[in-house]
């Protein structure tokens, strides 16, 4: 495991690009993971000024989102759908029909979570997946206690996920209280795995994920078992590690 410390969320955003870009320079045919959150906006904001000035070409990407509120229609401003087209499908040249986010309308959402395992597999898996963490540790909406084995699932958020997230509804019960997510079994089978983290509230969240014991009580933890993980974590976020750590 690589834990970069960066000074800023500028930073952030360029160390991951690069790990971004040197992974996806390597592929004919790049299976980009993505997450939502604020947290990987810089990264976002970055992919697109390299798109626009440094031609980084995105026509042979195709794209898997982690997870997706169960009930919000795509259109829905607070819909991931909605967040990665605004973030970053519609600033870059990536070929939208190539970008996909778990249907939180499905009618039958146990045959979506199939379906989405089998529309990875199929493209040979996630070559590069983005994550965020929650500050409970939670990866994708994997909340405390999940199976480190388990798949795309529906599943219930935990009350600690929707205070974080109701900052960005009207109210707190507008935030919607399940969701479709990548396991964390899918998420382990990547081929590589980048966790973005930015901000003193997630320095515990972060300790744990890198130096507690793996547990399924902090399910980033299970990314010590990854052969090909870097966190790339912010000054503030990183004051509580203990380990050695790259500065950049
Ligand atoms: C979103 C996701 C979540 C977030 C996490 C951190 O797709 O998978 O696990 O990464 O909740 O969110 P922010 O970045 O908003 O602090």
């Amino acid at each position: 495991m690589r834990v970069i410390v960066v000074k800023d969320q500028d930073a952030l955003g360029k160390a991951s690009a690069d790990l971004v870009e040197s992974v996806m320079k390597t592929k004919a045919h790049f299976a980009l993971g993505l997450a939502t959150g604020t947290t990987p906006i810089p990264l976002y904001k970055e992919l697109i000024r390299r798109n626009k000035e440094e031609e980084l070409d995105f026509s042979t990407t195709i794209t898997f989102n982690l997870d997706e509120y169960v009930g919000l229609e795509p259109t829905h401003d607070q819909s991931y759908r909605y967040f990665m087209n605004a973030q970053l499908f519609d600033h870059i040249n990536i070929n939208k029909k190539c970008t996909h986010v778990p249907n939180g309308i499905a009618q039958d959402i146990e045959v979506e979570c199939l379906a989405y395992e089998e529309m990875m597999e199929d493209v040979g898996g996630v070559d590069l997946q983005v994550l965020g963490i929650g500050s409970n540790g939670h990866i994708g909406f994997n909340e405390p206690g999940t199976s480190l084995a388990s798949r795309t699932h529906m599943t219930d958020l935990t009350e600690s996920t929707i205070k974080d997230n109701s900052r960005l509804f009207d109210k707190i019960d507008d935030v919607p209280t399940k969701a479709v997510t990548m396991g964390i079994g899918t998420v382990l089978d990547a081929e590589n795995v980048v966790l973005l983290a930015n901000g003193a509230n997630k320095a515990a969240a972060v300790k744990a994920a890198i130096e507690g014991p793996v547990s399924a009580l902090c399910p980033a933890s299970s990314l010590q078992l990854h052969p090909s993980t870097t966190f790339v974590v912010t000054e503030d976020c990183a004051s509580e590690l203990t380990v050695l750590t790259e500065k950049m």
